[in-house]
């Protein structure tokens, strides 16, 4: 997962124009609440992008993040099986469409759309910025007003995301709706995917997740190298990932002074009833390159986690572990 993710020059100029109608120290106020309640933890009873000014502070400061963090662990997915040629998508609490646009970004052979989100204004804004998409799929995406809670039957669809929505969920509705999309993953046969972000909390949720989708009978499709247990010890370590954006005009507006980059860290898992290829083992930290010798931190199948070191007199095997970067497969899939 190395370079810089780029938003789609549609979706910028979308977000630039939908958040120009609203006054910035407003947007500057939302955007604040929105990181106590980051910080803090949200309060369920009151929806979190409950008006229209939380909406625009949620897409300028968080939407192309989050859009990155979807696109980079679907990259990794359409890497493993270059044969997953989606034709449906559903997002469930799609918020204001981040994974709409990334999985448009990674397989455009989409062509039959559905959002699931509760917030009427998140909807109405994911409306208007997929209304500038040049791809018809997510310009003519549906989008459905649903609250999801233990009963919500789950879309069907070849590809079904959930980014940053299972923190938000209670610990009895989390469970129920991880195991009904699972249930009904396994009869699609399609792709589940769900991420959340790269914090001890979001990776708590990721493994509980995965244990759910494995108890359902999916087959784990990455980042994981394998159906077990996970070697990470919860609580001491997490499993997570890191991708770079820059950052936002309106990020760099409220933040004043900080870089003009920013790491957005996330965790995730994506499972499928198809048992498709997956890494043989997975970088799970920064690699340490040293003169003639880099040294890669892997989550293996079947030695858990260990270092690999791989020296100059390796050849190719060194050239590769040169270029490699943290969230990759080891060694690289053939392309
Ligand atoms: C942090 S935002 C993530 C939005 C989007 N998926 C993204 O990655 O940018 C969480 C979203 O989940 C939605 N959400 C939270 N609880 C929900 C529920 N019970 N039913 C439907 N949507 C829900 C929120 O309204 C919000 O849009």
């Amino acid at each position: 997962m190395s370079g810089v993710s780029v938003l789609p020059d549609a979706l910028e100029d979308a977000l630039e124009e939908s958040l120009g109608r609203f006054p910035v120290p407003e947007l500057t106020r939302n955007v604040q609440t929105l990181i106590r309640q980051y910080r803090e933890g949200f309060d369920r009873s009151v929806p979190a992008l409950g008006s229209e000014a939380a909406v625009a502070a949620y897409a300028g400061y968080r939407m192309p993040a989050t859009y990155s963090a979807v696109a980079a662990a679907l990259r990794q997915v359409a890497l493993l099986a270059p044969g997953f040629a989606p034709r449906t998508h559903a997002d469930v609490g799609g918020g204001t469409g981040s994974a709409v646009w990334a999985a448009n970004a990674v397989w455009p052979g989409l062509t039959d759309v559905t959002v699931l989100e509760q917030s009427a204004s998140a909807i109405a804004f994911g409306r208007r910025l997929a209304a500038r998409a040049s791809a018809a799929a997510v310009r003519e995406a549906r989008w459905r007003q649903t609250v999801l809670d233990r009963g919500t039957a789950a879309p069907a669809a070849d590809l079904v995301t959930m980014s940053y929505v299972l923190g938000e969920l209670s610990p009895a509705v989390r469970d129920d709706v991880v195991r009904s999309l699972a249930l009904e993953s396994a009869r699609h046969t399609g792709m589940l995917v769900i991420i959340e972000p790269g914090t001890p909390a979001g990776y708590a949720g990721i493994a509980a997740a995965r244990r759910l989708l494995a108890e359902a009978g999916l087959h784990i499709v990455a980042p994981c190298p394998h159906d077990g247990e996970c070697p990470i010890v919860e609580g001491r370590d997490w499993c997570h990932f890191a991708v770079r954006l820059n950052r936002s005009a309106l990020h760099r507006r409220v933040k004043d002074g900080t870089l003009s980059f920013e790491d957005e860290k996330f965790s995730y898992v994506a499972a499928s009833a198809r048992p498709w290829p997956r890494a043989e083992s997975r970088v799970v930290r920064h690699p340490l390159k040293r003169k003639g010798l880099v040294t890669l931190r892997l989550c293996t199948n079947g030695d858990g986690l260990a270092d690999h070191p791989v020296s100059k007199r390796q050849g190719e095997a060194y050239r590769e572990a040169r270029d490699v970067a943290w969230g990759d497969a080891w060694p690289p899939p053939a392309v």
